[in-house]
């Protein structure tokens, strides 16, 4: 199988690839802190790249646990699926907005590596949906942001989204060994925002 990495996806899909580089061991550390992986019985992982937060999502979780991958581009998929043997692991080629397809039952978290400030804002909402839906109201959600992106128009439209779907949302430290640096978002307590819609009163206050 020819190399495949972030770098060479992005010059090839950069609009769906939005990174230059892989994220850094630290970053992926970060990522996979405080969000009880050890008692997790489902995690699911948005935009798994190469595998970086994969791994460290696997090294924390029970063996009989199971984590569920779901990747858009092609050769990322299938590269990752080649790569690790754990039966605890399924990568799924498929668009995170469809997470409620591939991974029944209540999520107890969601890492998502997914590159919010190049989606359009349609897909962004539709995806941050169906993460608050899928999970556990004890469910745990966290995703990254690049420090230069977080006050761009985008970047802003993030946050609030998160803020509007989660009852508590915080950040972790900078992570400054990360090319570029980088922060966690962290979200939980998710707000049934879709019973909400279908009544036709909005978001709760
Ligand atoms: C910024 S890279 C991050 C890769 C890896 N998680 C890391 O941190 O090194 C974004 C990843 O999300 C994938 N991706 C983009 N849009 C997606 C979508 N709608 N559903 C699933 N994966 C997506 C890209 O193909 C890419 O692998």
């Amino acid at each position: 199988m020819a190399a495949v990495s972030i770098t060479t996806e992005f010059l090839k899909r950069p609009l769906m690839t939005g990174a230059v580089t892989a994220s850094s061991r630290r970053l992926a550390r970060a990522m996979t802190q405080h969000i009880g992986l050890g008692e997790a019985r489902l995690v699911v992982e948005l935009g798994p790249g190469t595998g970086v937060f994969t791994d460290a999502v696997l090294r924390q979780l029970a063996p009989d646990a199971r984590l569920v991958a779901i990747e858009l581009n092609p050769d990322l998929a299938e590269r990752l699926a080649a790569s690790r043997d754990d039966k605890r692991l399924t990568v799924v080629h498929g668009a995170a907005a469809e997470l409620a397809d591939v991974a029944a039952g209540p999520v107890d978290a969601v890492v998502s590596g997914l590159p919010w400030t190049v989606m359009p804002t349609a897909d962004r909402n539709r995806t941050l949906d169906a993460v608050a839906a899928a999970l556990a109201p004890s469910g745990r959600f966290t995703t990254f942001a690049y420090l230069h992106a977080a006050w761009t128009p985008p970047g802003r439209h993030l946050a609030a989204g998160l803020r509007e779907r989660f009852g508590t949302v915080d950040r972790s430290p900078v992570v400054w060994p990360n090319l570029p640096p980088a922060f966690v978002h962290r979200a939980r307590a998710p707000k049934n925002l879709r019973l909400h819609r279908h009544a036709g009163s909005g978001p709760p206050a």
